[in-house]
């Protein structure tokens, strides 16, 4: 299954994308995580992209297009993938559109997770990041122990972009430079649209019908 999760910051993609990438044994790849995972380590890219990324703007088109090149390339992505957060701009899709025809790997499906209203805010600034890539939130999804990751133990952590300003500049940049992109794939006739509202396990269960 070849898959790309869309939808704003805070719709749930992040979310999904775990349950969908153990259901399915595909990779999530996750443009937000490998940044993040960059700014941690305190890599070259990781020193270029944190300035944006603190900002909620968007990080050059030519970084993510060779980080997804190459990632694409690797033997884990044979049996499928699902993409989280790329593509963002028309640019992006475009380059994508010309990497999966070269790996002979073409999209089946894009799943536009439809989440718009003053949740979005509360999802976002009540998120709680672990490194290993899960997320919750305080009220609408906690950890089992106060602080503490479930899968693996580590201590959670608050995005440095889930504060108030820079989540108001991630929707905006969103509106501006992202959702163009709902009508590039509405014209393939591959995308389909998820209601983002809900418990997260009643998503899931119509992401898989929708799938199916
Ligand atoms: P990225 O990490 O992709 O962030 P984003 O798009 O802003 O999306 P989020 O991760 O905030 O939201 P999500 O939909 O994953 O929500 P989640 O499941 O966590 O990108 C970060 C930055 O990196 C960008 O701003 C940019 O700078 C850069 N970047 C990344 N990709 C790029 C690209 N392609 N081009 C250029 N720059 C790029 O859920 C949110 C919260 O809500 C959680 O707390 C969760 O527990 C909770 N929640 C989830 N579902 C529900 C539900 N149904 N009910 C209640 N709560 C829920
Ligand atoms: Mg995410
Ligand atoms: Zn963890």
């Amino acid at each position: 299954m070849n898959i790309v999760l869309f939808g704003p910051p805070g719709a749930g993609k992040g979310t999904q994308a775990k349950k969908l990438s153990e259901h399915y044994n595909i990779p999530h790849i996750s443009t937000g995580d490998i940044l993040r995972a960059n700014v941690r380590d305190g890599t070259e890219l990781g020193l270029e992209a944190k300035g944006y990324m603190d900002k909620g703007k968007l990080v050059p088109d030519e970084v993510l297009i060779g980080i997804i090149k190459n990632r694409l390339a690797e033997p884990d992505c044979v049996s499928g993938y699902l993409l989280d957060g790329y593509p963002r701009t028309i640019p992006q899709a475009d380059a994508l559109t010309g990497i999966l025809e070269d790996i002979g790997k073409p999209l089946d499906v894009v799943l536009n997770i439809d989440f718009t209203n003053d949740e979005l805010l509360s999802r976002l600034s009540g998120r709680r990041m672990c490194t290993c890539g899960v997320s919750y939130h305080i009220d609408f999804n906690p950890p089992k122990q106060n602080g503490i990751c479930d899968v693996c133990g580590g201590k959670l952590y608050q995005r440095d972009d889930d504060k108030e300003e820079a989540i108001m500049q991630r929707l905006e940049v969103y509106s501006e430079q992202t959702q163009p992109l709902i009508d590039y794939y509405a014209n393939t006739g591959i995308m389909v649209n998820i209601d983002g509202s809900g418990d997260i396990d009643d998503i899931f269960a119509d992401i898989c019908k929708a799938l199916e």
